[in-house]
């Protein structure tokens, strides 16, 4: 079960204070969050393929080890992060997320592993989150709709997680569910996408090191608004295709369903890299409005990560597959 120190959607104005401790000196504040394996997976009435060797571990989110990931751009600040969001599930409004995020249950949490893997099954969210690996990761986030921001995300990259499931040689592309639950989830009772909003992505893409499963912002656990307790973050590519609240992951080796692209294909393309020469059909991709800041910037080739990513796309027509 895990347990909440505090409740993370209720994060008020004051904790920017944080935030400037945060920017100032890199001095996380000390959270430390206990769960044990042991309810969620009795209400599975399944055993975890991968356990953490102790039934009661934490994440001790003072100790996030720092890396070389981390664009040099001024930080979004926390209360923009936490408050101007995309999260359809809470609201299709831009306060919505935050203003329902007490709808979203994460308590019990667990993850079905299902396709082409040698290690499918139900997994508890600690057998994802091992405290010694989460670190730091600076990125640009790009949304569709033309607006960034520059996030601290704590996380894990993702196929150091991928990887534990054993994915096969017919594992072509990964496919993620984000959480079904209408009962609770206001913006679920319409049918504004196909739910359960489904992302995908080639295995590859999955497996570069840019890719992380984000548990944690500014240091703290990540808020319900911001796609609790476990999301994808995949930086160069449209925030679309950064899921939340994962509760599936598949392998298949067909291309991935992604609730956008089924919803509108020629406007939102299963690949969705950040690309200024591809305009949306109803607006430009050439800048963005960073939040917080009053002039337009250009918008980058690969959000500015063509250095790491563009090789995984040659030969591609980007025009094509965008
Ligand atoms: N994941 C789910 N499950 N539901 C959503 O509506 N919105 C996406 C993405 N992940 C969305 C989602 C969009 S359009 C964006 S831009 C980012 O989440 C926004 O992430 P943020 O609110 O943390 O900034």
């Amino acid at each position: 079960m895990l347990i909440k120190i505090k409740d993370s959607s209720s994060l008020r104005d004051g904790d920017v204070t944080d935030e400037n401790i945060y920017s100032d000196r890199r001095r996380f504040i000390k959270t430390s969050v206990k769960y044990t394996a042991t309810g969620v997976l009795a209400s599975y009435g399944v055993l975890p393929i991968i356990s953490s060797n102790d039934s009661c571990a934490s994440i001790d989110f003072s100790s996030i080890k720092e890396t070389s990931y981390k664009v040099k751009d001024k930080l979004t600040s926390l209360k923009s992060v936490t408050s101007y969001n995309n999260f359809y599930e809470l609201g299709s409004g831009k306060k919505d997320p935050k203003l329902n995020a007490h709808l979203l249950k994460t308590e019990p949490w667990s993850i079905t592993v299902e396709g082409h893997c040698n290690k499918p099954g139900i997994y508890a969210l600690e057998d994802f989150i091992s405290p010694s690996v989460l670190e730091e990761r600076i990125y640009r986030l790009r949304c569709v709709e033309a607006w960034s921001m520059v996030i601290p995300w704590v996380g894990i990259e993702a196929n150091k997680i991928l990887k534990k499931f054993e994915p096969n040689s017919n594992a072509k592309f990964v496919e993620f569910e984000s959480i079904y639950d209408p009962e609770n989830l206001p913006g679920q009772e319409r049918r504004v996408l196909e739910w359960p909003y489904t992302e995908g992505l080639r295995i590859d893409e999955a497996m570069h090191p840019l890719t992380i499963f984000a548990v944690g912002l500014y240091g703290k656990e990540l808020p319900n608004q911001n796609g609790a307790p476990l999301r994808l973050v995949v930086p160069w590519k449209y925030g679309f295709k950064s899921i939340k609240s994962i509760v599936k992951i598949r392998f298949i080796n067909t291309q991935a369903t992604s609730a956008w692209n089924l919803s509108a294909p020629s406007e939102y393309g299963f690949y969705s890299n950040v690309n200024p020469d591809v305009d949306h059909p109803r607006w430009s991709q050439k800048k963005e409005r960073r939040i917080g800041d009053f002039l337009k910037r250009k918008t980058m080739p690969f959000n500015g990560y063509a250095d790491q990513v563009a090789q995984l796309y040659q030969g591609m027509n980007l025009k094509k597959h965008f």
